[in-house]
Order: structure tokens, then sequence, then C-alpha cells
């Protein structure tokens, strides 16, 4: 991605009240998994390092942790169910708050696109119904395909509700500004509320009230330790990724912003079209979607600069946000308010690589501190959202 022009007066630089929070600029670094977490589920002091350097962002949301060592769908993905990860995870947000910045943490459960190598004793991923998705999924011996999964059965269902709440009291306890809970991407939650993955023939499962019931109840329950203005939520209504589909995705997400207009939620994170590849939906209106919501819509997917000044200058989003570009350029910020090319990043270090591919990306006015291979940035699919 290159800018050419420096557009330093952009709406994108204004400061933006989100909540009784005051960001600094609407550009948004967009949750990125990196599996730079310990094994055993433990944030490292390189993540501290990785963030804090990107602390300049209106808004860092963190990388998906998993709510419970059942929630855990790659390797190397940080944790939020046990108080080692919280003392760890608050390093992380001491030194993105010491640098100016402001960070919410996401929460995140695989469900079904995960794989026994994952899981707790060996045992089966769950999801809403024993429905296999065509993914494969990043384990220490490489990717694999996900197994069936477990039908949750309905007296699991309040414990994964009580593994939110305990993961949201977690977050709090670390010190972050708020926490997003991601409904999107193909993950538990977004297996419950679209059709094609979820069969259930219970109280969550069927009608679109049944289906977006989990997630109501878990936003409900995260309330319940935070102020509503302090938590978002995310969701991607078209993506596939994670093999998933909803047979009528206006419907089901205009049912779900109604409900979540109730809680008066920090924002409505949006990622349109198919992920990591084009904003086009046929068939869905996500300007209708952003209208409907009230209060700050966070957009997502694909964006330039131009476009995403665009779009925060037509008034229908609040922010936008930016994955890739966070990558290779930490001060994106001061990249495009200064209209300089961006740097790519090198697409071998995406999940690996320790701080190579991950911290050692300069800043523009320093020099290299290695020199990362650069190569055009086709990712792999299969194992990141
Ligand atoms: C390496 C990588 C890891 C990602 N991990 C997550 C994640 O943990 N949680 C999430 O909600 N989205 C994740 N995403 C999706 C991004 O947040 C974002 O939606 C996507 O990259 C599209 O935005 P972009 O076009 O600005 O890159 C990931 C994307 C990439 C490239």
């Amino acid at each position: 991605m290159k800018n050419v022009h420096s557009y330093g007066d952009s709406p994108l630089f204004q400061p933006l009240v989100l909540g009784d929070l005051r960001l600094r600029n609407r550009i948004v670094m967009s949750p990125m998994s990196r599996n730079r977490a310990r094994a055993d589920d433990l944030p490292t002091a390189l993540m501290a390092t990785y963030y804090t350097q990107r602390a300049s962002a209106g808004l860092i949301i963190s990388e998906s942790a998993q709510v419970s060592p059942q929630g855990k769908g790659y390797r190397n993905s940080p944790g939020i169910y046990a108080a080692d990860q919280v003392a760890a995870w608050k390093t992380v947000v001491d030194g993105v708050h010491a640098a100016g910045g402001v960070m919410f943490l996401q929460l995140w459960h695989a469900g079904r696109s995960s794989h026994p190598d994952l899981q707790p004793d060996g045992g089966m991923p769950v999801g809403p119904s024993a429905i296999r998705p065509a993914v494969e999924v990043f384990t220490d011996a490489g990717l694999k395909a996900a197994p069936t999964p477990r039908a949750l059965e309905l007296r699991e269902i309040p414990v994964v509700i009580e593994q939110y709440r305990q993961a949201a009291r977690n977050a709090l306890a670390a010190g972050f500004d708020g926490v997003e809970i991601h409904a999107g991407n193909g993950f538990l939650l977004d297996q419950f509320l679209r059709d094609g993955a979820n069969r259930r023939q219970d109280a969550y499962g069927g009608s679109i009230a049944n289906r977006t019931r989990l997630l109501l109840e878990i936003v409900s329950a995260v309330g319940t330790i935070w102020p509503s203005h302090r938590v978002g939520v995310r969701v991607s209504p078209t993506a596939t990724y994670g093999d998933i589909v909803d047979s009528d995705p206006g419907a089901l997400y205009g049912h779900l912003v109604r409900e979540l207009n109730r809680f008066r939620l920090a924002y409505l994170h949006i990622t349109e079209g198919e992920l990591l590849s084009t904003r086009e939906s046929p068939g869905m209106d996500f300007s209708a979607l952003r209208e409907a919501f009230d209060g700050v819509v966070i957009s997502n997917n694909c964006y330039g600069f131009q476009d995403a000044e665009d779009v925060v200058r037509s008034g229908s989003v609040g922010m936008v946000s930016f994955g890739r570009p966070y990558i290779a350029n930490p001060d994106l910020v001061e990249r495009l308010r200064r209209g300089v090319a961006l740097s790519d990043f090198d697409p071998s270090t995406l999940h690996d690589g320790g701080a190579r591919g991950y911290t050692d990306y300069p800043p523009i006015d320093q020099p290299p501190i290695a020199q990362p291979q650069t190569v055009s940035p086709q990712i792999d699919m299969t194992d990141n959202g």
C-alpha cells in the first residue's frame, strides 16, 4: 500500500470521544493473532514491546485471547483465564498506557475452529452443532484439519457464559481500557449466530432470536463487570472465514443490532465483505447496518488511507480499523499523517519467528533494526482471523 499525498488534516486524525475515553485519532489497530505467547498461554514481554510500539493508534484491540483452555484455536495464543496471565497482560497494558495509548482486550472462544492438540486433555473442540468446518488449524505440528466438534450440551452453556464473565473481570484486573467480544470470523459466537453452523433445536438454535441469544447473554454478563461504554462487539456478517455462512445475514444482523442497541455499547466493529479480500458483498447492505447501530461503528477490511478517510468523512462510521498495515508499520498514524509509503510485511513471520517480523519493523525516523524480507503481503487464510 502506498500513499503519495500527505493528509495531515484528515478527519482520521481528529480525536474521538468513545464513552468516557478520549481517543487521539480515529485509527484503530485491528486485532491480530501473532502467536508470540508462551505454550502455556502466558503473554510475553515481547508482546508488550510490540503493542507499545503501536500505541499511537487511537485504539489498540488486542489479538484474540481465549476465555478458557477450551476456547483455544491456535498455538501460542494468549489466555485471559488465569491469574498469571492477568499479571503478564498487565505488563503489556502498562507499556501501552505509558506511551499514551488506549487498549481493549479481545475476548475469544474458537469453538469448533480448533483441534484436540490444542484442547485440554486432547478433547474434542466444541460448537453449537456437530458440523465439521473445512478449516485447518495451526498446531505445534503444523496445520491440521479441524475434526467434527462435539455439540455443547445445554447445561454447558451457562459455564461458557461464566467463562466470559470471569475473563472480563480478569481484563479489568489487568488494566485494559475495555473489552471487545469477538463474535466474528467463524469462531464460537459466530457459530451460534449463523445457521450454516448452528442446527440446534433448543433455545440457542433455530430462530434468529434463539441464535443471537448466546451473544446477547454474554454481552449482559460482561456488562456486569464493565460499564457498557467500555464493551465493544465484533461481527463479520458475510465473511466465510471459518467455513461459515448464513442464509439471511441482513435479517440476522439487523435483529442483532437492534438488540445490541439496548446496551449502549462502546462500539460495533464490523468487518465488511470477505475477510482479507474485499468489502464487496452482494446481498448485504452494510450501510443500512451501520445506520441501524446507535453508536460508534468501527469499519474494517482492506482499507487504505483514502477510502478510510472518505468513510469517516461521510459520517457513517466513527473509526476505521487497520490490520495488515499495522504489521510492518508500527507508527502507522505518523506515516499516514506524513503521506509516506507503507512497508510490506514478511508473511513467513506472521505466526512464528519471535522478535523477527514482529518487533523489528522500525518506525520511519529510525534506521532498520533488522532487514526484514519484503515480499508481497499475501497471507495464508487458513491460520488467522
Ligand atoms: C495475521 C492476522 C491475524 C489476525 N487475527 C485476528 C484476531 O485475533 N482477531 C480478529 O478479530 N481478527 C483477526 N484478524 C483479522 C483482522 O483483525 C482484520 O479484520 C483483517 O486483517 C482485515 O483488515 P485489514 O484489511 O486492514 O488487514 C487477523 C488478521 C491477520 C492478518
